[in-house]
């Protein structure tokens, strides 16, 4: 499919999709959303995408938020519909079932964030900064921030990012646990491609099973499911997939297994 605000290519069943406003450092519009809600059901349902990488495009910004230009005039019952909109967009990424993740390489900032934190987990550049700066506007995170970012980093650091507005460095987010590894801007994306091509050796069934139970395990739309319980019925559900059956007879063999998704 063809995107105005978004560029794509797949590469060995890994689909880079990359937000494309780089004039205005990424910043996430209407159309983006509109778009990357289109994107994510394309990603669905196409079979030759295995997992998926979302950057942005240009060297100095991931994502520097929602687009600011789009918040004038907002009265409470839109901004609430504006905010409800974007969550769905974000829960859509973070209950994939196949494995998005975010190479982070540059800005990410508000939205830009909160849309790095809905994915499965991040890597980012050595020149990423993080933050989510909506106090000097007037707001708060709208996406999904308040709860992902405290999940991720914790309570105190959370609050404080959120209350002083102050950005992160790259090995600052390592520190606290908000990203998985820092490269630099020139082997972003080959070392995100290695991970998911690791990933992509696995039986599908049982990594969208991984992704489906440790959302469980933080509060999300699933909240009212017990993460013990979804991790006993994902186990079973594993366990009658003919992918279970050819990867434990492959170790038994002393082969490597040859996994269908089924
Ligand atoms: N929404 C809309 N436009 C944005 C934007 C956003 N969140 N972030 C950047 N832009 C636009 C700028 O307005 C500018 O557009 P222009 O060239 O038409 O004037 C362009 O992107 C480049 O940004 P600029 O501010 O000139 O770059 P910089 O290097 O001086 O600063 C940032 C970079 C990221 C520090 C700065 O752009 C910024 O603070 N952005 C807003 C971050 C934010 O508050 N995000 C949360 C939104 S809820």
């Amino acid at each position: 499919m063809e995107y105005s605000t978004l560029l794509t290519a797949l590469d060995n069943g890994i689909f880079i999709i990359t937000i494309n406003r780089p004039d205005k450092l990424n910043a996430l519009n209407k159309d983006v959303f509109t778009e990357l809600n289109n994107v994510l059901d394309e990603v669905a349902s196409n079979n030759d995408i295995k997992s998926v990488i979302i950057t942005g495009s240009g060297a100095k910004a991931f994502v520097a938020g929602a687009d600011i230009s789009e918040f004038g005039g907002l009265d409470k019952q839109a901004a609430m519909a504006l905010a409800r909109r974007g969550q769905d967009v974000f829960f859509k990424i973070e209950n994939s079932t196949k494995p998005i993740v975010a190479a982070v390489n540059g800005f990410a900032l508000g939205g830009g964030c909160e849309l790095a934190m809905a994915c499965h987990f991040r890597l980012c550049s050595d020149n990423a900064k993080f933050g989510q700066p909506e106090v000097n506007l007037g707001l708060i995170p709208g996406y999904g921030g308040t709860q992902r970012l405290t999940h991720l980093i914790g309570k105190g650091k959370s609050m404080e990012l959120q209350m002083t507005a102050q950005m992160i460095d790259a090995s600052e987010a390592l520190r606290l646990g908000l990203v998985n590894y820092v490269t630099t801007s020139d082997t972003l994306l080959e070392r995100t491609k290695e991970i998911l091509a690791t990933i992509q050796t696995k039986a599908p069934v049982a990594i969208g099973k991984v992704i489906e139970c440790v959302n469980v395990a933080v509060v999300n739309d699933n909240n009212d499911k017990n993460g013990y319980e979804t991790e006993i019925k994902s186990f079973g559900e594993c366990c009658d997939t003919e992918d279970m059956k050819e990867g434990t007879a492959a170790f038994l063999e002393k082969r490597k297994a040859n996994f269908k998704g089924r």
